[in-house]
C-alpha cells in the first residue's frame, strides 16, 4: 500500500502539473502594473533608496519583424519619424530622471528590445549618449550588453558598441532550422545567421549570448539538438533556451494551432548536451562556457540593487515600488502607447504613474523567487541578515520543496536539484502572493 505522504507527493501540482505555468522574468510581472493614483514623484520616491550600483537599462521598442511567438513590448518598421521622436523622447525623460537622482551610479548597462540594432549607426549612437552623456553610465568601466537580431548585426554597428564598451552581445537566433523559423513568422535564412555570428565573433566582443528556442511547432528533439550543436560551433559564452510560450494576442495565440509538447524532453537532452560540453547551468534557462570572462566591474545584486529603465516598456524598480510605461502586446494598444510616450511634455517624466508596489510580504517574496531560481540557491543567513527573519518562517511552503525532491536544503542554502530547475516556472509562480496573483488574473490583454 502507497504511503498517505506519498500519495501527497504524487498528487502535488508541483510535481504533476505543467512545468511552463509562467516565466518569472521578473516579480511582480508587469501584467500586476496597474494606474499609480497618486502618481509618486522620482526624486523623494529615489531619496530613500541605494542609488550607488544601480541597473540602468534603455528599451529600444523597434524590430524588422513581428515574430509570432513574440509578447515583448516593440513594434516591426515604424515610421521614421516615430523613430525619431523616440529617442527624443527617451534623451528627454533621461534628463529629468538624472536632475531627480543627480547621485545615481551604474555597476550594470543594458539596451535591450526589441532590437536595439534595428536602428541606424548614427540613431544607436545617440542611445548609447543617452546612457553616457545624460546618464553619467561610464560604459567603459562597467559590464554592458546590448540585443541584437541576425538581421541587424552589422559590422558598423558591432563596431560602434565594441567601441563604446559594450561587452556582451545577445543575438537572438531562436533556431538553425529555416522552416522552423518560417513557421513562426520569423523569415531567417541560416546563411544570415552564420554571417551575423561571425561578425559577432569578430567584432571581439568578450561575451556572446545566443537565444535559442525549444518547443517550437514542427520541432523534434533531434533538429532542437542539431540547434544546439550549430550554435556551439560559434562556442558562445553563454546561451540562453527558452521553452516556448504561446501568449494571448501573438500570431501563434491567435492561430490555435496544436503540435506536441516536446518541451520536457528538449530541455533534458540539452541540458545534457550542454553540461557534457563543459558549460555550468546558471538557471532553468542560462547556460555559460568555461571560457566565459569573469564578470566584471562593480557588484550588481539583482535581489537587491535598483533599476532605472528609460523608454517605453521599461521598468524601474526600487525596494517598495516597480513602475513603467503601460504594457501591450496588440500592434494597435502599443502604437498609442508609444504615441503617448513621444507626445509626452518634459516634466511628465518626473512622476511615476504606472506600476505595483511591493509590501513588506512581496519584497520578501521577492528575494527568495530571485534567489532560488538562480542557481546561486536561497542564503537562509543572507536574508536573516537583510529581513531579521528565516525565510521558512516567513514561507513555510518552501520547506514543502526538499520533500518533492526539488531542492536541498545544506549548509543554510535553500537550492534547486535538477529536477528543481526543470520545474523553476511552476515554482515561481507558485510562490506569488495572492495580491500579485489577482492582480495577474484581472489584467486585460490589449
Ligand atoms: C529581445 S528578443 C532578442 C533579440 C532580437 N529581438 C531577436 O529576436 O533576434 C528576446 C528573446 O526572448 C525570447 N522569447 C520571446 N518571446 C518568447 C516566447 N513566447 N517563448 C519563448 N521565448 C520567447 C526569444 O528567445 C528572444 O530571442
Ligand atoms: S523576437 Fe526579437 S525580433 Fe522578433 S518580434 Fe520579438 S523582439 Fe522583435
Amino acid at each position: 500500500m502507497i504511503a498517505r505522504a506519498d500519495r501527497l507527493v504524487d498528487a502535488n501540482p508541483l510535481l504533476k502539473g505543467s512545468p511552463y505555468v509562467g516565466y518569472v522574468y521578473s516579480y511582480p510581472h508587469k501584467t500586476a502594473y496597474r494606474p499609480l493614483d497618486p502618481p509618486v514623484a522620482l526624486g523623494p520616491l529615489w531619496a530613500g533608496e541605494r542609488r550607488d550600483s544601480l541597473f540602468l537599462y534603455l528599451h529600444i521598442p523597434f524590430c524588422g519583424m513581428r515574430c509570432g511567438y513574440c509578447n515583448l513590448f516593440t513594434r516591426a518598421k515604424p515610421a521614421e519619424a516615430q523613430v525619431s521622436g523616440y529617442l527624443d523622447a527617451m534623451r528627454r525623460q533621461a534628463a529629468r530622471v538624472r536632475s531627480a537622482i543627480p547621485d545615481a551610479t551604474f555597476a550594470r548597462f543594458a539596451m535591450g528590445g526589441g532590437t536595439p540594432t534595428y536602428l541606424g549607426l548614427s540613431e544607436l549612437e545617440s542611445a548609447l549618449d543617452v546612457a553616457e552623456r545624460t546618464m553619467g553610465a561610464d560604459l567603459s568601466q562597467i559590464p554592458g550588453s546590448v540585443e541584437v537580431s541576425p538581421g541587424t548585426a552589422d559590422v558598423e554597428k558591432l563596431g560602434l558598441l565594441r567601441e563604446r564598451g559594450i561587452d556582451r552581445i545577445s543575438i537572438g537566433i531562436e533556431t538553425f532550422d529555416e522552416a522552423e523559423a518560417a513557421a513562426v513568422s520569423r523569415p531567417q535564412k541560416t546563411t544570415a545567421v552564420e554571417r551575423a555570428l561571425e561578425t559577432i565573433k569578430r567584432s571581439g566582443a568578450p561575451t556572446l549570448n545566443i537565444d535559442l528556442i525549444y518547443g517550437l511547432p514542427g520541432q523534434s528533439v533531434a533538429s532542437w539538438l542539431r540547434s544546439i550543436r550549430a550554435a556551439l560551433r560559434f562556442a558562445p559564452e553563454e546561451l540562453y533556451l527558452y521553452p516556448l510560450y504561446v501568449r494571448p494576442l501573438t500570431a501563434l495565440g491567435r492561430s490555435q494551432r496544436e503540435w506536441d509538447d516536446l518541451r520536457l524532453a528538449c530541455y533534458r537532452e540539452a541540458r545534457d548536451l550542454l553540461r557534457a560540453e563543459g558549460y555550468a547551468q546558471v538557471s532553468m534557462r542560462m547556460f555559460r562556457a568555461p571560457h566565459a570572462p569573469e564578470d566584471r566591474g562593480p557588484v550588481y545584486r539583482c535581489q537587491e540593487d535598483g533599476m532605472i529603465g528609460l523608454g517605453c516598456g521599461a521598468r524601474s524598480y526600487t525596494s517598495g515600488l516597480h513602475h513603467g510605461s503601460e504594457y501591450a502586446v496588440g500592434g494597435r494598444s502599443i502604437r498609442a502607447i508609444l504615441d503617448d510616450y513621444i507626445a509626452r511634455p518634459d516634466h511628465a517624466f518626473d512622476l511615476a504613474d504606472f506600476g505595483c508596489s511591493l509590501g513588506e510580504d512581496d519584497r520578501r517574496r521577492r528575494y527568495v523567487i530571485q534567489s532560488l531560481l538562480s542557481g546561486e540557491g536561497l542564503d537562509r543567513l543572507g536574508y536573516l541578515t537583510r529581513f531579521g527573519t528565516d525565510p521558512l518562517d516567513d514561507l513555510p511552503e518552501l520547506a514543502d520543496l526538499p520533500g518533492l525532491g526539488l531542492a536541498v536544503d545544506a549548509a543554510d542554502r535553500l537550492a534547486l536539484t535538477d529536477a528543481g530547475l526543470e520545474r523553476s516556472d511552476a515554482i515561481g509562480p507558485w510562490l506569488y502572493s495572492d495580491r500579485v496573483r489577482r492582480l495577474m488574473e484581472e489584467y486585460a490583454w490589449r
